[in-house]
């Protein structure tokens, strides 16, 4: 069987804006030389075999891809009109080739810039991120035109960033949307749903599986409040509470009725409830209130992010007043848990048993740091740029022989940057397949999770990859942790035509 390319040769895909070398074929007179066409494309055609049969395909592809693609402009520009070219071409050596193999060395068409000479290089700090997957730089000054610096504007294709941990209630350009209507091209906000997010969770930072305490004091509930004033609700929910009888020493500067002088955490650790109130409502941001409430196994109540629960490190571990009329369900709830010892140790059993697989895939995302994740953000976007160059768009991606075909999808894992091949076939194109077929892959490459140094070590098991998530390259991570899911196989396979050589990332648990 030969090999169907479904190749258009047209002079559009030329692409000026990446600033590639370009090889538009002369333009020829059109009609004269049309008669000869058929004897010309052939020619052409076993020229190229001839010669492709002659050279070190993996070391050269990129100068094969360029040399192909412009034999085809010129076939193209003789022909006229932008007219696709459907070639048939046989592969003398199809016999003893799996089509794995031929995909992996027609596929490996090379980048033009190599990260580990060429670092992403961001202009501010000072620092090299050494243990980060892609070559990744911090400074000032130098020669060299930077990739992205922080602040408004930037010049010269440098992109600009912006990274802030504050509420958008408080700091109105971390809004994404306004954000980007200043110009800004890379957000970096407490938002999953910001290029690159910047949380106040990590394991390093929080002991969060350190063990729970006694509950020794009488009241129930501590509160650690600076100031009572807030765009929120939170004054008149804790006054709600208060109303509610329930017993609360607070140790802020708001309602203070305790001395403020003590250590946050280990205070936390003697009281059922901690009221972790925040200073505004909105997704995603969750402050070291709510943090420091699980390092200390006391159950927070909630005042915040609207989308609190996504946060949970297991159902039933948190309260969520979300809005004012929630406070006395809450405090019914709070009562009623204090009465229950076996109820109130049931909402602390992620502290024995592990938090859920969604909130350790959420805390992992942290294991690399911020800056890292913008340098992998940034090369990605290069790559993908570079991926829309002629040569790429030649790579076949697949594979067909008789009625099967091979698809070549591209894997990583979340908080890496180079990607592996797996193949899947047309016989067997489920998302179950993918699943596996990237799991095996990993294993085969003795991969070691990107979190793995991270985690505390009871969660850190043995060397089993459990593949959480799987979802394509440049979703944001509200999308891929919480939203995102493939509508069924069919979709997945919609996917895959539509996106030749796909890309995912995969995060494992
Ligand atoms: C709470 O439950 C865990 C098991 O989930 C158990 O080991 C622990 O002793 C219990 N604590 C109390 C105070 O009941
Ligand atoms: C399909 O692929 C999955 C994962 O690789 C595998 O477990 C299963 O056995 C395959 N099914 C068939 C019919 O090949």
């Amino acid at each position: 069987m030969g090999l169907v390319w479904n190749q258009r040769g047209s002079r559009n895909e030329t692409n000026t804006k990446e600033g590639l070398p370009i090889s538009t074929g002369a333009v020829v007179p059109k009609k004269r030389w049309s008669n000869l066409m058929p004897l010309f494309v052939a020619l052409v055609v076993i020229a190229e075999i001839a010669f492709l049969g002659r050279l070190d395909m993996a070391k050269n592809a990129a100068m094969v891809a360029d040399l192909f693609y412009r034999s085809r402009v010129a076939v193209a520009a003789v022909e006229g009109d932008d007219m696709g070219l459907d070639m048939v071409v046989g592969d003398p050596n199809l016999e003893s080739e799996s089509c794995e193999k031929w995909l992996e060395r027609e596929d490996a068409v090379t980048y033009s810039r190599d990260f580990a000479k060429e670092p992403i290089f961001v202009s501010g700090g000072d620092q090299e991120w050494k243990s980060c997957s892609v070559g990744c730089k911090f400074g000032f000054g130098g020669d060299k035109r930077p990739d992205a610096a922080f602040g408004l504007p930037q010049h010269g294709g440098t992109a600009s960033v912006l990274r802030s941990m504050e509420s958008a209630q408080y700091y109105f350009e971390n809004d994404i949307s306004v954000a980007r209507r200043k110009g800004y091209n890379i957000v970096m906000t407490t938002s999953l749903s910001s290029d690159v997010p910047v949380g106040y969770f990590s394991w390093a930072e929080y002991d969060l599986m350190a063990p729970v305490m006694p509950k020794t004091e009488k009241a129930l509930a501590a509160a650690f409040i600076s100031n009572c004033g807030a765009r929120n609700f939170r004054l008149q929910a804790l006054e709600a509470l208060e109303k509610l009888k329930i017993p609360i020493d607070s140790y802020g500067g708001c309602h203070r009725n305790r001395d403020g002088r003590v250590d946050k955490v280990e205070a936390l650790k003697r009281y059922k409830f901690s009221l972790a109130f925040e200073n505004s409502n909105e997704e995603d941001y969750v402050t070291e209130k709510f943090f420091q409430s699980l390092v200390a196994g006391t159950i927070p109540v909630v005042v915040g992010a609207p989308n609190i629960l996504d946060f949970a490190p297991s159902p039933g571990s948190v309260l969520h007043i979300k809005e004012l009329e929630d406070a006395e369900s809450v405090a019914k709830t709070m009562r009623y848990l204090a009465e229950n010892p076996k109820a109130y140790n049931e909402s602390l059993r992620w502290k024995y048993e592990g938090p859920s697989d969604s909130f350790k895939a959420l805390v992992d995302m942290a294991a690399v740091h911020s800056s890292c994740r913008l340098c992998i953000h940034l090369a990605t976007i290069n790559r993908d740029k570079e991926e829309k160059s002629p040569s790429f768009k030649k790579r076949p991606c697949k594979c067909t022989r008789g009625s099967e075909t091979v698809y070549h999808i591209y894997v990583r894992e979340r908080g890496r940057f180079e990607m592996e091949s797996i193949y899947l076939r047309s016989s067997n194109l489920t998302l179950e397949a993918l699943k596996s077929a990237a799991a095996l892959k990993f294993k085969s490459l003795n991969h070691e999770p990107v979190w793995k140094p991270e985690r505390p070590e009871k969660l850190r098991w043995g060397n089993e990859l459990k593949v959480h998530k799987i979802y394509p390259v440049g979703l944001t991570q509200r999308e891929a942790l919480f939203t995102f899911n493939f509508n069924g196989d069919a979709d997945f396979r919609t996917h895959l035509e539509s996106n030749p050589c796909a890309k995912f990332e995969v995060i494992f648990v």
